[in-house]
């Protein structure tokens, strides 16, 4: 879907006006507002800065989001799921509260306080999905999107965002990205490898199919 773009910067528009959820920037056109999405905060949109193709998530699309943190990228996916829902898990309580309350503004999000390891303790608290959006900085990244895909429809997009220090510290993210990508070929069907410098240092974004 295309994204509407303010100059460099992409925005969606606002489901809650009058709110903001990280201090984002706003604009208005006319009765609707628009909130800027940093690409220095939310990886999607340094994907999409960084000239992402395969950018799916629809009006109706209903989202499985690991690692959903303060809610920043979830707020803004928000906006653009008006008829669909996001099942925005996160295991720290201290984010759950901030996420939660982006959340009571939000109808479309549902928060589920989970480790995302263990999909079998929240499956049943969601829908199936049609788009997975990982950004959980952990070393299984991997294990943990292989477990959560079984939870998606067939043919669903995947957004996985990649820490190269959180799987090796030691070695060239480069290098860390192509033992990545050999083990995503396994399992899904790999449409782009986008570099998110310079918004996050050493990130790639793959956009996968199941
Ligand atoms: C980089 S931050 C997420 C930022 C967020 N995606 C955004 O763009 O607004 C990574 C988050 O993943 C969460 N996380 C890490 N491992 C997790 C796991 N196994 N299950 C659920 N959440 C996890 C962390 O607590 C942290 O809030």
């Amino acid at each position: 879907m295309k994204i509407p773009n303010f100059g460099k910067d992409y925005g969606t528009k606002s489901i809650a006006p009058g709110t903001r959820v990280y201090g984002e920037r706003i604009v208005k056109k006319g009765k609707d507002e628009y909130r800027i999405w940093d690409p220095y905060r939310s990886k999607i949109a340094a994907a999409l800065r960084n000239n992402m193709k395969n950018f799916e998530v629809k009006p109706d699309s209903n989202i499985l989001y690991l690692g959903a943190g303060n809610g920043t990228t979830v707020s803004h996916l928000s906006d653009i799921v008006t008829n669909g829902l996001i099942f925005a898990v996160e295991f720290s309580p201290r984010a759950m509260i901030d996420l939660y309350a982006v959340a009571l503004e939000r109808k479309n999000i549902c928060p589920i306080l989970g480790d995302a390891h263990k999909p079998d303790e929240y499956k049943d608290r969601m829908k199936e999905c049609d788009i997975l959006v990982q950004d959980v900085a952990q070393r299984y990244q991997v294990d943990i999107l292989k477990k959560n895909a079984k939870l998606l429809k067939p043919g669903s997009w995947v957004y996985l965002s990649v820490k190269a220090r959180s799987i090796d510290v030691t070695m060239l993210p480069k290098n860390v990205f192509k033992i990545v990508r050999a083990e995503l070929e396994k399992d899904f069907t790999i449409y782009e490898q986008i570099n998110l410098d310079p918004y996050e240092k050493d990130h790639a974004m793959f956009v996968l199919r199941t």
